[in-house]
């Protein structure tokens, strides 16, 4: 039984999945302050205009770049992992196949993206990337990406992870990029936020808007914005874990998995693992395809579905998804990168659909499966990874109870290493669940009404 498997360069997929090709019901377009569909050449202060087009192809494979796949390869393919000794600690008959995204120079899956956004601004002449991180995984990645490619780097860092990881902000330094704790008092959209709110441990929602200001007001216009997860093109990036696996399973005897588990904090490796198996999905597989949130941030599973912004300072288009109202600041849970309002418009319309099945998980049964993972794996996942691992153990104990052999495919998204301080508040017995009361989840989408109704179009198939 293989435990490690491996994939050669040479195999390596030389194209993205764009899932907006095969998708029954499109999603609806974002809308402008106007109400009307945003046009490409409006996203241009913001994005280089190759990865604009990117974002409304609806070509079903898009060529990767060479220079693209030569970075890539330094940890490119990720191994598949099979978990046999989880499988054995649970006795049960189910098949565990990870794909483990932690090996990537940074730690996750986000260098998948942050590598061709920063080559695709770096051909268009963009001399300087902004951005904003939660946990610290995507702006290392994009620090990493920068440096490799040749741009400066600025990363907007939510507070409260600035706080607890500060070794995620020396690595962006030593990639030679600047972290600043967010909201900051360098943008607008950061000082009116700390006057309001002077003790706020910030949000992604909060970094994403000064992130956006930063790159906008720069008089040289050398300088563009780049985002980690939620947008059409980070999600074809990402594809390239699941068109991996897919050959990995195939490998080895393997036709499709029975069940597709991923941590969604804006629904990027949720997507890059799991939009390959969905176009199976939709020609008649039968598939359960699951992203997994935290109930702090219920957005999925008690949001509704609707125009919102992606930013609290409202100046990203209105996005068509489930959200939990741009304003609203998520209490500061240990997976920072899972602490977002809203979700990829791309993964909402397959959840309107009824392809994918969300689930939320408190966090500290998603830290005694971490532990349970380390203990019988022997790796340290991210807090966020850990919430994939807690669906992941559901459904193995439920294959148990029902003696089927099913076959579990999750994403490793990425290690720990730098996230010990959470394990250290579980170990010591600080860490505590939290639920979305029911008034605030009322009153942060109360709000949203008065944007356009967004409709749930779906064909009823699922
Ligand atoms: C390790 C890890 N997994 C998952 C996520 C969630 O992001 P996404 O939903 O875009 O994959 C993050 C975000 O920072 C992360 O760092």
């Amino acid at each position: 039984m293989e435990q490690k498997i491996q994939l050669k360069e040479s195999d390596i997929p030389r194209q993205w999945y764009n899932l907006a090709a095969d998708l029954p019901t499109p999603p609806l377009p974002p809308l402008g302050p106007d109400g009307n569909p945003v046009t490409p050449d409006m996203l241009t202060p913001v994005f280089p205009m190759n990865l604009i087009e990117q974002e409304v192809s609806t070509k079903r494979w898009i060529d990767i770049p060479e220079e693209v796949l030569n970075i890539l390869y330094r940890w490119r393919p990720t191994p598949l992992r099979r978990a046999v000794n989880l499988e054995k600690h649970l006795k049960t008959p189910a098949r565990i196949y990870y794909k483990d995204e932690s090996v990537s120079p940074p730690g996750s899956h986000k260098p998948n993206t942050a590598v061709p956004q920063a080559w695709y601004n770096k051909q268009f002449g963009i001399q300087r990337l902004t951005t904003e991180t939660g946990a610290g995984q995507w702006g290392s990645a994009l620090a990493f990406a920068c440096k490799l490619i040749g741009l400066e780097c600025k990363v907007f860092m939510v507070r409260i992870s600035f706080d607890q990881k500060p070794f995620r902000k020396l690595m962006m330094q030593v990639w030679g990029a600047k972290c600043i704790a967010s909201p900051s008092t360098e943008t607008n959209a950061g000082r009116t936020i700390l006057a309001q709110m002077p003790d706020t441990p910030g949000s992604l929602g909060i970094a994403i808007s000064e992130a956006i200001e930063a790159a906008v007001t720069d008089p040289t216009g050398k300088t563009r914005y780049s985002l980690g997860s939620v947008l059409n093109h980070v999600l074809l990036h990402q594809t390239i874990i699941g068109l991996e696996a897919k050959k990995q399973l195939q490998s080895v005897g393997e036709k499709l998995p029975d069940i597709v588990i991923a941590c969604a904090g804006g629904g990027s490796n949720f997507a890059g693992l799991a939009f390959p198996f969905t176009t199976d999905k939709i020609n008649g597989a039968n598939i359960e395809i699951m992203p997994i949130e935290p109930t702090a941030c219920p957005k999925m599973t008690r949001g509704p579905f609707s125009y919102d912004h992606g930013d609290t300072a409202c100046m990203t288009p209105l996005l068509p998804m489930y959200s939990l109202g741009h304003a609203f600041v998520p209490q500061p849970i240990h997976a920072g990168g899972l602490r977002y309002h809203g979700m990829a418009p791309l993964v909402c319309q397959g959840i309107v659909e009824g392809l994918f099945k969300p689930k939320a998980y408190k966090q500290t049964k998603c830290y005694e499966s971490a532990m349970t993972w380390t203990q019988t794996e022997g790796t340290i996942c991210a807090p966020e990874t850990s919430h994939a691992i807690a669906a992941v153990i559901d459904e193995a104990v439920k294959a148990r109870e029902e003696g089927k052999k099913k076959v579990i495919l999750f994403n490793y998204s990425g290690h720990g290493l730098m996230d010990l301080v959470g394990y250290d508040n579980y170990l010591s017995g600080k860490l505590r669940d939290i639920e979305m009361p029911e008034d605030e989840l009322f009153k942060y989408t109360k709000d949203l009404e008065k944007f356009p109704k967004a409709p749930m179009r779906k064909t009823g198939q699922w």
